[in-house]
């Protein structure tokens, strides 16, 4: 017997969260036009100066709690009542999570965890703390954003390719499919996984035949593409 729901995943970026006030990395007046990378998402920028480091996430943090999810995130969580849906996301907000996604990989880490320095397996909950020097893991060691920096590997990526893998329908939101491995993901998906782009600009480097570009804002075009699966739902694809 076949499957009755078709697998949906959906790969989100920043853009998707843009309109809920939490500006992207690289648009014009982003993130990375206001900090330099390797003064604030390297390994080595932790070694050298921790404290800057731990400001600009704390900054992140306070700006994540008060966000909201927009009607972006929430179509996609209505979706689950018709596919089989996972969302695999860049993005180091709990949006995605209270719009009611169930399925939630979070690729690049969570701004709302900690971990250890010398143990990236130990993760805690932080929610809206800040994190200061002096905040120690279990083991004794001080306390870093659980977020994945600059040469650092993916922990997650394997398991992130395999959900791709099996997707029949593949959702890309948001992204500028500028930072690796996250951008190969486009290249895991099967043969005739059907596959939409939704972002502010034409991503006109990617080119596939069985991709439909949704041009302008997530929270327009996001619930129009949405709508148009619940209406002609996809059959699950055997190959
Ligand atoms: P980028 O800032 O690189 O790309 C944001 C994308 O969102 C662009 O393609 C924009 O056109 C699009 N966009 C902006 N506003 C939008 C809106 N309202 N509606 C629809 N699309 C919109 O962000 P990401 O691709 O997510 O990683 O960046 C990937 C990774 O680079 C991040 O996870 C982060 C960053 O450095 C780490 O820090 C490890």
């Amino acid at each position: 017997m076949g499957r009755n729901k078709s697998r949906l995943v959906v790969l989100s970026g920043a853009g998707i969260s843009a309109e809920s006030g939490l500006g992207t990395f690289r648009d014009k007046g982003g993130l990375w036009d206001q900090y330099d990378i390797n003064e604030v998402a390297t390994p080595e920028a932790w070694e050298r100066n921790p404290e800057l480091v731990l400001d600009f996430y704390n900054k992140r943090r306070e700006l994540v709690i008060k966000a909201e999810p927009n009607p972006a995130h929430l179509a996609l969580a209505e979706l689950e009542k018709h596919y089989d849906v996972n969302i695999v996301t860049q993005n180091i907000d709990d949006l995605h999570e209270r719009a009611g996604s169930k399925n939630i990989l979070h690729l690049h880490g969570e701004i709302l965890k900690a971990q250890c320095s010398y143990d990236p397996t130990e993760v805690i909950d932080i929610n809206g703390a800040h994190l200061k020097l002096g905040d120690l893991s279990s083991n004794g060691y001080q306390l870093r954003p659980h977020v994945v920096w600059f040469g650092e590997p993916v922990p997650l990526m394997f398991d992130a390719e395999k959900i791709v893998s099996e997707a029949d329908i593949f959702v890309v939101v948001g992204t500028s499919l500028n930072v690796y491995p996250a951008a190969n993901l486009l290249y895991t998906c099967k043969k005739f996984c059907k596959k939409y782009i939704v972002d502010l600009n034409e991503l006109s480097n990617v080119k596939f035949n069985n991709l439909t570009q949704f041009q302008g804002k997530a929270t327009e075009r996001v619930p129009e593409l949405v709508d148009e699966l619940i209406k002609n739902p996809i059959i699950p694809t055997t190959l």
